[in-house]
């Protein structure tokens, strides 16, 4: 019998490369590029149409070819009606990320071409996906709270279209690029828990609607995307600069953590959150919210104090939403809405890889246990 049970183990795979990548690197020094461009120049210059583009063709779009990427998003956004008439079906209670989940499987079943594997109907399924989970989203929140649905405004762009949505109101210019930012920072993450859990399902052959509701079942969990709802409740809870830090000695001293805080790979801050910082001050600031604002500002320090870690996206994120009237347990399809186009460009990056992720295990149980028929049990 071969004895495996000396196998390495990396525990939590910390710092082990499972594939080679083009799409996006972070930089444990805190800094995260797309396709070679700095995230800190992208989300300054380019809007997230472009961003989308350059993930799913590996370089930035000309003015044609923007263009055209933005008429098909926006054409794309209407859902199917069996589509709609599931989210209005659901149990009220069921979480916004719960339906997100089954909605996006669902949307397997009216895919246009559902034999074709070419990379030009993935290209174009990865387009429809992109477009079509916002939808979903929004489609949720109106349906939730008694309020028509809205349809797609041709002439803005997605982000644009997925507060418009949601909210029934067109978005002011500070708000508009509030969210075309916070969708550019959510693009794509390097080999995070839910591009992976996507790139797996993608080397098996699958299709990518079931790698990528394996990826939203991932980005759920509090310790990934889940994390910027938490945050939300966590400043919540505590209602003064003056309780912060008892409040946080209390969290470490139950050995709890701070939502919204450490990062796996960053070894300083994460590079997105000084720019949600600024976007969430200025949100905070025409909200009259500077309070919160403050909170957090003093909750990053007396987190620092204590145990030497940064914000990462989510802190600032969940900020973000709030001030932009998003509810709290729509933070994180938020953050799918937004990483969609980082989870496709992976499918299709790992469907060219071609090879089955499959590792090993190291068996510590027992071998040859006596068998005791189930009578005698
Ligand atoms: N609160 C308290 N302590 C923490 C936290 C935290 N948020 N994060 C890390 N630590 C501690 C950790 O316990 C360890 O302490 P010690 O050395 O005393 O055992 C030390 O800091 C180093 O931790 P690490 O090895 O760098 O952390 P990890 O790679 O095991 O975990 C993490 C990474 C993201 C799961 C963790 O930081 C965490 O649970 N954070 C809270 C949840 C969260 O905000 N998740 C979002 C992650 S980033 C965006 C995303 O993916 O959505």
């Amino acid at each position: 019998m071969v004895n495996n049970h000396d196998r390495v183990v990396i525990r939590g795979l910390r710092g082990v490369a499972a594939a080679e990548t083009k799409i996006s690197f972070v930089e444990p020094l805190g800094a995260l590029y797309y396709l070679g461009y700095n995230i800190d120049a992208l989300v300054e210059h380019v809007c997230y149409e472009e961003v989308v583009y350059l993930l799913l063709h590996g370089k930035l779009p000309t003015r044609k070819e923007l263009d055209e990427l933005k008429s098909q998003l926006i054409a794309e956004m209407i859902l199917p009606e069996a589509v709609i008439n599931n989210i209005k079906s659901f149990p009220l209670n069921s979480h916004p990320m719960e339906v997100l989940r089954t909605e996006i499987s669902h949307l397997s079943m009216y895919d246009p071409d559902p034999e074709s594997t070419s990379e030009h109907v993935n290209i174009r399924r990865a387009i429809r996906l992109v477009a079509k989970v916002p939808t979903i989203v929004a489609t949720l929140h109106r349906t939730r709270t008694n309020q028509q649905l809205v349809a797609p405004n041709e002439e803005v762009g997605l982000p644009e279209n997925f507060l418009y949505l949601f909210r029934g109101k067109t978005a002011d210019s500070e708000e508009k690029e509030a969210i075309d930012r916070f969708m550019t920072l959510h693009a794509d993450h390097g080999f995070n828990a839910s591009t992976f859990a996507a790139r797996v399902t993608a080397s098996t052959n699958s299709d990518m609607y079931s790698a990528v509701t394996g990826a939203v079942g991932t980005l759920k969990g509090p310790l990934h995307g889940g994390a910027s709802e938490k945050v939300m409740y966590m400043l919540d809870d505590i209602n003064t600069e003056e309780e912060v830090e008892d409040y946080i000695q209390g969290m470490l001293d139950d050995q709890k953590k701070i939502m919204g805080f450490g990062h796996r790979v960053y070894r300083s801050e994460d590079p997105r959150t000084k720019h949600l910082r600024v976007i969430a001050g200025n949100l905070c600031h025409r909200t009259n919210t500077m309070n919160l604002y403050n909170l957090c500002r003093r909750i990053e320090n007396v987190v620092h104090e204590k145990k030497k870690i940064f914000p990462n996206v989510d802190f600032y994120a969940a900020v973000t939403l709030n001030a932009l009237g998003v509810p709290f347990d729509f933070f994180t399809p938020f953050f799918a809405s937004s990483r969609i186009c980082g989870w496709t460009a992976h499918v299709i990056e790992q469907y060219k890889d071609a090879v089955l992720l499959r590792p090993s295990s190291s068996y510590v149980g027992e071998y040859g246990r006596p068998f005791t028929p189930l009578e005698k049990r």
